[in-house]
C-alpha cells in the first residue's frame, strides 16, 4: 500500500535534515505505529505521505502511484487520505456534524446524502447526541473522536494519525485507539500512527522506529 524509497526532507536550505533516507514498505490494511524521540521526524514523515508537503528527494508510492505523478495533491488527499491530528484542527464555527461534512464537499453527494453520511459516522465514533454541538462545547477526547469521524468522509485507503492520543487522559485515548484499531481491521483501512504512546505501540501490527531522520531498527 505504502513505499517509501530514500525519503529525505531537508528544511532551511539544508541545515536541518529531518529526514535522511528512510524506507520502507507498509501492507494494506496494516497498522503502523512510528516512534522516536521529539524531532526525529515522525511529522515531517506522515506530512510526506500525506502530500501536505514535498520530499527533498526520494520517493513515495501510495497504492502503486507514485505521488509526484498527482498532478492534484489536494485530490490526491481528498480522495486517499485521512488526517488525524493531535490537536485535532476541527472548525470552532461549525457543529461537530458539519465539520465531518466538509471534507464530502469535494464529492457529487446531495445535501441529504452528504448530512446522512455525516451522521452515520459520527454514530460509528459515539458521538450522533453531540453531532449539533460545536467543537468548544465538547471534550478533547469527543473532538478527537469527530476528528476521526471527519477523517473517514471520503472513504480513505490510508489514516495517517499524528499523535491522536497526545492530548487526552489515558481512558479517552484506550477509546480512540478502539476506534482506530477497529477501522483497520473492519475497513482494511491503512494506517499511521506517530505517537509517543507505549498503548499506541502495543497495539500496533508493526512499529517503525526513527533516529536523528533514519529508521533505527527494521521493524519486527
Ligand atoms: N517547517 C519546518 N521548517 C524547519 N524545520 C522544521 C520544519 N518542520 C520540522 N522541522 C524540523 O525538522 C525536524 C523533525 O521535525 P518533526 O516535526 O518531523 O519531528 P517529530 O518527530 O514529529 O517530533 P515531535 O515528537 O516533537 O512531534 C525537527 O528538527 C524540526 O525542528
Ligand atoms: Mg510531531
Amino acid at each position: 500500500m505504502i513505499i517509501v524509497k530514500d525519503l529525505l526532507k531537508h528544511y532551511e536550505k539544508g541545515l536541518v535534515k529531518a529526514l535522511n533516507g528512510v524506507s520502507f514498505t507498509v501492507k494494506k490494511g496494516e497498522c503502523v505505529a512510528i516512534v522516536g524521540p521529539s524531532g526525529c521526524g515522525k511529522t515531517t514523515l506522515l506530512n510526506l505521505i500525506g502530500a501536505l508537503d514535498v520530499p527533498t528527494d526520494g520517493e513515495i508510492l501510495v497504492d502503486g502511484k507514485n505521488i509526484r505523478e498527482h498532478r492534484q495533491y489536494n485530490r490526491f488527499r481528498a480522495e486517499m487520505v485521512g488526517f488525524v491530528f493531535q490537536l485535532y484542527h476541527l472548525i470552532p464555527s461549525l457543529t461537530l456534524l458539519e465539520n465531518v461534512e466538509l471534507p464530502m464537499y469535494s464529492l457529487s453527494l446531495s445535501r441529504k446524502e452528504r448530512k446522512g453520511r455525516a451522521r452515520e459516522l459520527l454514530s460509528e465514533v459515539g458521538l450522533v447526541e453531540r453531532m449539533n454541538f460545536y467543537p468548544t462545547h465538547v471534550s478533547g477526547g469527543e473532538r478527537q473522536r469527530a476528528a476521526i469521524a471527519r477523517a473517514l468522509a471520503n472513504e480513505p485507503k490510508l489514516v495517517l494519525a499524528d499523535e491522536p492520543t497526545g492530548n487526552v487522559d489515558t481512558e479517552t485515548g484506550d477509546i480512540i485507539l478502539d476506534i482506530l484499531t477497529k477501522l483497520c481491521r473492519v475497513r482494511g483501512i491503512t494506517m499511521l500512527i506517530a505517537t509517543h504512546d507505549k498503548e499506541v505501540t502495543d497495539r500496533a501490527d508493526r512499529v517503525i522506529r526513527i533516529r536523528n531522520g533514519l529508521i533505527e531498527e527494521l521493524p519486527q
